[in-house]
């Protein structure tokens, strides 16, 4: 990947690194939920991620942000789960989880694309997705990192915002043409659109206006052909109605549930 992607990688981090707080402040209740046995993974991505006791000795969650996806793959049986974030306070509040509850857990604080190499060819399921790809400047490194950490056999399942979202004005309360995000095949890389921009830690920063994230949308085509040209095979794909946050707060339910919001991908490397 380039210099300049590199750095734009860079600056979206130090932002997340600010949201983090937000993150800390549900510390006590994300771990209670855990060790209640709850999980914080939605419906849709259930379906792929069942068994995993019987399966999967090693997680590794991509853009892991606070940990609690990933404790609770653990808790769906995951003999192991490693998280790997960009963000240093992010990955503090996820070593804090998996300490209070003695979790199997590694974390490891860098780039997506500097992902360890003592990592590879060692991962039965590499997770990601909930606003993880957007931040990737480069889709074909990040499917390289995907490839180089799944085992032979492995699968990647990822379940992330549909691409179609970003055309869409999240203001509306019907489904129109956002002026600023272009169209479903635009190249356009988009500077501090929303969130975590909006969230109050960033907002109340003395050096707010040194704050910057880079986001840019990735075509469903894109996302796959980068998998398979990186060696892995398609298994499913499905889309969902379903959102996994309240991207628009004023679209009513009925409208919102006719368009697909998020997508399931599951591959394998062969
Ligand atoms: C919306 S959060 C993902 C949340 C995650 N799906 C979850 O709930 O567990 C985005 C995360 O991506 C991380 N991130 C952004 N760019 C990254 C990069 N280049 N490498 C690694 N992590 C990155 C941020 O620090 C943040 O924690």
């Amino acid at each position: 990947m380039d210099s300049a992607k590199r750095q734009m990688h860079k600056v979206t981090g130090s932002a997340w690194d600010v949201t983090a707080q937000v993150y800390e402040r549900d510390l006590e209740r994300d771990i209670g939920m855990l060790r209640r046995g709850e999980i914080s993974l939605q419906a849709p991505e259930l379906g792929y991620l069942n068994n995993l006791g019987s399966w999967c000795k090693r997680a590794v969650h991509l853009q892991c942000a606070g940990g609690t996806d990933t404790l609770s793959l653990w808790k769906l049986g995951a003999a192991e789960v490693v998280g790997v974030d960009i963000s240093a306070q992010m990955i503090a509040v996820a070593e804090l989880k998996s300490m209070a509850l003695q979790a199997p857990a590694r974390w490891h604080c860098c780039d997506v694309i500097d992902t360890p190499h003592e990592l590879d060819g060692a991962a039965d399921l590499v997770y990601t997705g909930k606003g993880a790809l957007p931040w990737m400047m480069d889709i074909e490194a990040w499917a390289s990192v995907v490839a180089r950490l799944l085992r032979p056999g492995g699968r990647l399942y990822v379940y992330e915002g549909h691409p179609l979202d970003w055309v869409w004005d999240m203001e509306a309360s019907t489904y129109q043409l956002s002026p600023h995000t272009g169209g479903y095949f635009s190249e356009q890389v988009a500077q501090d659109r929303g969130w975590p921009m909006t969230s109050d830690p960033i907002r109340e920063h003395a050096d707010r206006d040194r704050l910057h994230v880079h986001e840019r949308q990735w075509t469903l085509g894109q996302i796959m052909n980068s998998l398979v040209a990186a060696g892995l095979r398609l298994a499913r794909f499905e889309e969902h109605p379903d959102l996994f946050w309240n991207q628009f707060p004023n679209l009513p339910a009925d409208l919102a549930s006719r368009l697909p919001h998020t997508f399931s991908l599951l591959m394998h490397m062969p």
